[in-house]
Parts: structure tokens; sequence; C-alpha cells
């Protein structure tokens, strides 16, 4: 049975403690804002789900300059570069030679997320794991609601502001009234299987192949841990491949001519993902806005999605910060505009790589060729490649670090 505990207050209720939640409350704590964030699944779940692993240069400089940057600088692997692979040839693309320096760093969203919640912690101030019956409230009013419950108690949190984070299968997108957001959508005709490996990477840098067969990715996640994914129909089912089967068709999409090929170890995780683009526009209603996942899907094949959720929890603290300390509602007011500029370029370098590096059902001769020059061009080109290089390590912020009161920092000088 639940016992009503009453009412708490707050000036930003955070709903979900994904990478977006977790950032955008470690904002406000820095700028003295008050937050609860409130999380539907346990701590382990949410630590140990295995999605995200490229940072770009500006999520990782967000990190740092945050003092949440330690484990990244310790554990982080910098690339500089990115293997395109089609035709059995590898070519690389050197991002800090074509782009001043920037680079990726390849770091789980598992060891984000879990650093994130250890500063959470030690803030002392509440997030709420296990909150069942997530429910929103009061969207238009000046003092919109959370109600939750949590071992037993009913709570009912009353918030200036509510943050949606709580990704694409949250409550709130949906709490938003019917015909007041406009959808767009395109679903592909793939997923992508994805493993974990205990596996030495066999390269440095991550390699994107084009294959006959299909679309593959080599990534890492540690020097002993391989992360790789295969083009696979949509509603592909993981029992139907055996580990055997799954190093097979990794080995023949990704073994160049060279010899090169991924290391064979004992698979420790799969799984199969749908892709999709997704955007709800505008991302605010009334008092609720809309962060990360919530508002928008990217296919993987771009590395952008968390990298999205740092972007907008950055413009809505910044926004957030302005009201509390001026009483100006100008960048709340303009928060969705200025988030969809980046997710719409966003959105187009993800669907532009995807298309790129798959195979599409049903294409026509003519279309193949198209591919296949496209990835010409794009690996003998200049011009070309700092497109791509530009774009994978992240265009430039909306704001400015100091506009939330962050000063840029180096990485942490005491690796290990
Ligand atoms: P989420 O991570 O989904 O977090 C939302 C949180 O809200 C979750 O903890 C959820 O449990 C919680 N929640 C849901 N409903 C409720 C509720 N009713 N009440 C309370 N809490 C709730 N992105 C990159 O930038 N780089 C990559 O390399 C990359 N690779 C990817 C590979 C794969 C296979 C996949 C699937 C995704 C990848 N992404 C990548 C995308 C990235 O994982 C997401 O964009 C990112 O997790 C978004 O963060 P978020 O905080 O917005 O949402
Ligand atoms: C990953 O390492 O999980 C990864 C890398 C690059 C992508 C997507 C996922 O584009």
């Amino acid at each position: 049975m639940s016992v009503v505990s009453g009412f708490s207050r707050t000036q930003v209720g955070i709903v979900g403690a994904g990478p977006a939640g977790l950032l955008l409350g470690h904002l406000l704590h820095l700028n003295g804002i008050d937050s609860v964030i409130v999380e539907n699944r346990d701590r382990e779940y949410v630590i140990d789900r295995v999605r995200a692993g490229v940072l770009e240069q500006g999520t990782v400089d967000l990190m740092r300059a945050m003092g949440v940057g330690g484990g990244l600088d310790r554990r982080g692997l910098r690339h500089e570069g990115v293997h395109i692979s089609f035709g059995g040839r590898r070519h690389r693309i050197d991002f800090a030679e074509l782009t001043g320096g920037k680079a990726i760093t390849v770091y789980g969203q598992n060891e984000v997320v879990r650093d994130l919640i250890d500063a959470r912690i030690e803030t002392t101030r509440p997030l709420y794991f296990n909150a069942q019956d997530v429910r929103v409230s009061a969207l238009d009013s000046p003092m919109p609601v959370i109600r939750f419950r949590h071992e037993g108690v009913e709570h009912d949190v009353q918030c200036d502001f509510i943050a949606g984070c709580d990704g694409f299968h949250g409550v709130c997108r949906p709490s938003i009234p019917e015909g007041l957001l406009t959808i767009y959508e395109r679903t592909y005709p793939f997923g992508w299987l994805g493993i974990l490996a205990e596996a030495a990477p066999s390269s440095d840098e991550l390699v994107y192949t084009h294959h006959d067969r299909g679309f593959a990715l080599f990534s890492m996640r540690s020097p002993a841990i391989t992360r790789l994914y295969l083009q696979v129909p949509p509603d592909e089912s993981i029992e139907r491949w055996s580990d055997e089967a799954i190093w097979e068709e990794m080995l023949t999409r990704m073994t160049t001519a060279d010899g090169w090929k991924p290391n064979v170890g004992r698979i420790v995780q799969k799984s199969v993902t749908p892709m999709r683009s997704f955007v709800a526009a505008p991302m605010r209603h009334g008092r609720l806005f809309l962060a990360g996942d919530a508002a928008h899907i990217v296919p993987p094949t771009g590395a952008k999605g968390m990298n999205l959720a740092a972007s907008d929890v950055l413009v809505l603290a910044h926004a957030l910060k302005a009201f509390y300390e001026t009483a100006s509602e100008e960048w709340l007011e303009c928060y969705s505009t200025v988030c969809l500029r980046r997710v719409w370029k966003a959105q187009r370098f993800s669907w532009w790589m995807t298309t790129l590096l798959h195979q599409l059902p049903g294409e026509s001769r003519f279309d193949r060729q198209r591919q296949l020059a496209d990835l010409d061009y794009l690996t003998n080109s200049r011009a070309a490649m700092l497109s791509l290089a530009e774009q994978y390590v992240g265009l430039p912020s909306e704001v400015l670090f100091t506009s939330v009161g962050l000063q840029p920092r180096l990485p942490d000088p005491s690796p290990g």
C-alpha cells in the first residue's frame, strides 16, 4: 500500500537519468540551481545498458570543464582519425590534421553515466532510481508537477520547470497535448546487430565498412574489448545468430585485401537495434523542455545521439541560468530553435553516413554506382574528407562554456 508523503519543491524537475538528465543536473548544480532527478529503472540497469561509444571533442571538453572528466581522461581512447573501408581497402580520414587538432574519444556511455551518477551522489542532491508510475502535469502553468511512487511512497514534486530527459520511450513527450508537436520521421529497412567481445582491438581507430553483404563497423571499448556491428534486417531475431555465425559474417565483411581483420574472442553481449531518424518540434511545451532522445533520434552511423543530448542540455542550462539570474525568458523562448538547428545538421549527417555505407534493399544498379562514386570522392577529395571530419568531431557549440559559468580545462595530467 502506498502512503502520501506530501509535496516537495524544486527549481528544475528532471525526468530520466541518462546522459541528458545527469549532465543537466550537474550543470545546474554548478550554477547553484536545485533539481530533482527521477529515473524509472534501477541504477545497475542504467549503467549496464550498452549503447554509445563515441564522444565528440565538444562533449569531452564539456565534461572536463564540468569537473567530471577524470574517468574519461584516464580510460578514454583518443582517436585522431577513422577508416572508411570499401572494395576491400581501408582509407584513413585524419581528423586532427583536417580540423586543426580535434579528435573524438571512445568512452562507453556506461562509463559516462557511471561517472555522472557518482558526481550527482557527491552533490547530495536528490536522484530517485526505480521510480514507478512517473507522470508530469500542469505543464503550461507556472508550477508543473512530477508525480511518482518510490518505495511505496507517493511523491509530488512541484517545479518551476520540467526537463523531459526520458529518452524516446519516456512519458514527457506523450504528455504534450495532441496536435502541438510536428513529428518528422524516417525508418530504415535495416537494423544493427551489435556485440561486445573479449578481444584486443586489432585497429587503433574505428573502421566503417561498406560491403556487398551489408555494412559493418569495427569499434572498441578498451584495450581488451572490441565492439562490432553488422547490418541485419530490421526485425532480425538475435536468437537466429549463433556466435560462430556472427564471427563468420563479421570476418567476411571486414577482412581487407591487406589481411586486416578484427581479432576474434568470446562474445559477452549481443543485441539488435532498429534504426530511425525522428524529430519532434518544438522541443518545448509551456514549462516542459525536451532534451536528448526524448526529442530526437538519429541512426547511430554518425555517432551523434549522446552528443546531441549533451548539446541540448548545455543550451538548456544556459537558458535556465539566464532566467534565474536576470528573470529573462529570452533564451528559454529560443531554446527549441537553437537546438533544432544543430539537431537537423546532425540528422542530415547521420542520414548521409547511413545511406552512404549500408546496402539499401531494392536499390538499383544506378544507386549502387552512385554510392561507390560517393565513397571514391569522399576518400580522395580533401574537401570531402574535411566535411566528414568537421561533422564527425562535432560542429561548434551554440553557447560558450563561459555562459554556464565554466572555464575550459586541460586534460587531467595524471592518467593511470
Ligand atoms: P537515454 O539514454 O535513453 O536516457 C533516458 C533515461 O530516461 C533512461 O535512463 C530511461 O530509463 C529513463 N526513463 C524512460 N522513461 C522514463 C520514465 N517514464 N520515468 C523516468 N525515467 C524514464 N550516440 C553517440 O553520441 N555516439 C555513439 O557512438 C552512439 N552509438 C550508439 C549505438 C547504439 C547501438 C545505440 C542504440 C545508440 C547509440 N547512440 C550513440 C545514441 C545514444 O545512446 C543516445 O542518443 C543517448 O542514450 C541519449 O541520451 P538521453 O539521456 O537523451 O536518453
Ligand atoms: C560504438 O562504439 O558503439 C559506436 C561507434 C561509432 C558509431 C556507433 C557506435 O557510429
